[in-house]
């Protein structure tokens, strides 16, 4: 390791470092995930080197930092989520060398850098897995039931679908709530916190700025691991609090955590923040992760499986806006994710809803996640051929969408149109980005994708939509820079006002936002002068025509 490694790039300076207001409460993050995002080498696999030469385009498109999902030593049996060495880069996504430039670079750019942890599970090749004694003091074994103890220790089912107990040669059985691969920890064992505040402290001294918390409400199981005693567990996520899931004990670990990012942080000068994947029943059990001494953010997946429907968005918004305030955190929106059909295909296939629906989530107050691609109004690849499928919920028969929460919302697909993706597995929003030309694999690197792309790509490339002010793409640019440019429309104040049946409006500073969830035209008095819309507005005499399953912000 070179000395560089040790010394790391200070990050970029915003107002809001030390203990102030923080520069994560409104910042918008763009989630880059490594394997499909730029190839630099030409094994159709995405990778660091890729990812650090097209940090200028994340620049020019407005965003504040970037989450990279994990890079780390890994068999990949989970896309990387099955981690073999916290401390390493996998040979397929680069060198330590690369993480240590990536981070410059992006410092360089004014972009902050958050990594991936994931504290639920090792990959089963992780040496502490490997070591029969080690492993039983620092996973989840337990004795069989039945007579030669050939049955699972209890009914959990695991979240991509069969048992979630694997049996061992020894005769014992392990817990993984994921794939066989994926064996859970042990958070009972005091060496398991002390590796994991180590591994944090690793990245920390790489320059990162903070950590998206994976499966950050499954650590803790209930005392005895209970039967839950009903079949479909995977409907139960999110919905309920289940004895492996959202369990009050994993609070203590994001406070320890907390201590720790704080106290490297104010050594330094800088915020370095924790962001919770966490699916809990209700936005007040979510807001519990945000509380002033745990993470800083918890991505808020009850506004993304929201229907396009004006009621159900007001009252998602309503319950975020008032559980995330009750413990002074703001709120944390997301539309698409790496486990979630992509919501131009979620909301019923249609791009004029997705563009509404960024717009409606960049004029709430707080921060928001973009999912790379969903800037080009990328769609769910739903055609995939099964022999080029990785989901591991493919391969086990669960239902991954959502992996690791509700399904997709089929309600609102007009006329019947199908809302979700490929059987719900996870593969189709993965596809590598189509960057420039007219063939696959479209600039993504100098060889073929990981995932055929689609051959009617081209007119979706960055480069394609660089410069046509009708484009998705350049709707996002837009909007982020008038983010930047309208002083409280972060992290500010919000109240609603007076709209037709089927239409929300409300305000921020200097501006209303109106959103149609209709699919027609509706009058109303304008409100003011548009500034940005999702789909051509007109105004009469005075008279706004909104078009169907569109958003307008307005200058008032
Ligand atoms: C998280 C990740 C998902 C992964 C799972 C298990 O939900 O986002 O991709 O499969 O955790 O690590």
């Amino acid at each position: 390791m070179t000395q560089e490694l040790t010394s790391p790039s200070p990050a970029p300076q915003a107002p809001g470092t030390g203990r102030g207001p923080g520069w994560w409460r409104d910042a918008v993050i763009y989630q880059v995930y490594v394997r499909s995002f730029a190839d630099s080498d030409g094994d159709g696999i995405g990778d660091l080197r890729g990812a650090r030469e097209r940090l200028p385009y994340l620049k020019d498109l407005g965003v504040d930092a970037v989450w990279l999902t994990p890079f780390y030593a890994s068999p990949q049996a989970d896309g990387g989520y099955d981690v073999a060495d916290y401390r390493a880069v996998d040979p397929l996504f680069g060198t330590l060398q690369d993480a240590d430039e990536l981070i410059r670079a992006a410092h360089d750019l004014g972009l902050r850098v958050i990594v991936d942890i994931v504290p639920n599970h090792t990959s089963d090749r992780h040496p502490w897995f490997q070591d029969p004694e080690l492993a039983r003091q620092r996973y989840l074994f337990r004795p069989g039931k039945g007579e030669s103890g050939e049955l699972p220790p209890n009914d959990w089912e695991s979240v991509f679908g069969g048992p979630a107990w694997t049996r061992t040669d020894r005769g014992d059985w392990y817990l993984h709530l994921f794939a066989p691969e994926q064996p859970d920890l042990n958070w009972d064992n005091p060496e398991v916190h002390a590796e994991f505040e180590a591994i944090m402290r690793f990245w920390l001294d790489l320059g990162v700025d903070g950590f998206r918390v994976d499966v950050a409400h499954g650590m803790i199981k209930a005392p005895g691991l209970p039967d839950i005693g009903h079949g479909a567990q995977a409907q139960l996520i999110g919905a309920q609090v289940l004895p492996f899931f959202d369990q009050d004990g994993v609070h203590a670990i994001h406070r320890a955590w907390r201590r720790l990012l704080d106290g490297y942080g104010d050594a330094r000068g800088k915020q370095v923040i924790g962001v919770a994947e966490a699916w809990a029943p209700s936005a007040e059990r979510l807001a519990l992760y945000v509380r002033p001494d745990e993470l800083h953010q918890a991505f808020n997946f009850q506004f993304l499986n929201a229907p396009w429907q004006s009621d159900a968005l007001r009252s998602v918004i309503d319950a975020s806006l008032a559980a995330t305030a009750s413990v002074g955190a703001p709120t944390t929106w997301v539309l698409s994710n790496h486990d979630v059909v992509r919501h131009t295909t979620r909301l019923g296939g249609s791009l004029a809803r997705a563009r509404a629906a960024t717009l409606l989530m960049l004029a709430l107050p707080g921060s928001a996640y973009l999912y790379q691609g969903e800037e080009l109004g990328l769609p769910e690849v739903t055609d995939l051929p099964d022999e080029v499928r990785q989901d591991p919920a493919f391969f086990r028969g669960g239902r991954a969408t959502g992996a690791v929460g509700p399904g997709t919302d089929t309600e609102s697909a007009p006329d019947g149109a199908a809302a979700g993706g490929q059987d719900g597995f996870r593969d189709g929003c993965r596809v590598p980005l189509p960057w420039s030309g007219e063939l696959p694999p479209y600039g993504f690197g100098p060889g073929g994708s990981w995932l055929p792309q689609p051959a009617d790509w081209g007119g979706l490339t960055v480069a394609a939509q660089t410069g046509d002010p009708a484009s998705t793409l350049e709707l996002y640019r837009a909007a982020l820079e008038l983010r930047r440019r309208l002083p409280g429309l972060g992290d500010g104040p919000m109240s609603w006002a007076p709209a037709p049946d089927g239409v929300l409006a409300l305000t921020r500073p200097g501006l209303l936002c109106t959103v149609n969830t209709l699919g027609h035209d509706v009058g109303l008095p304008a409100p003011g002068t548009p500034l940005l819309s999702s789909a051509p507005v007109t105004v009469d005499d005075a008279t706004a025509q909104l078009p169907g399953d569109s958003c307008t912000w307005w200058a008032i």
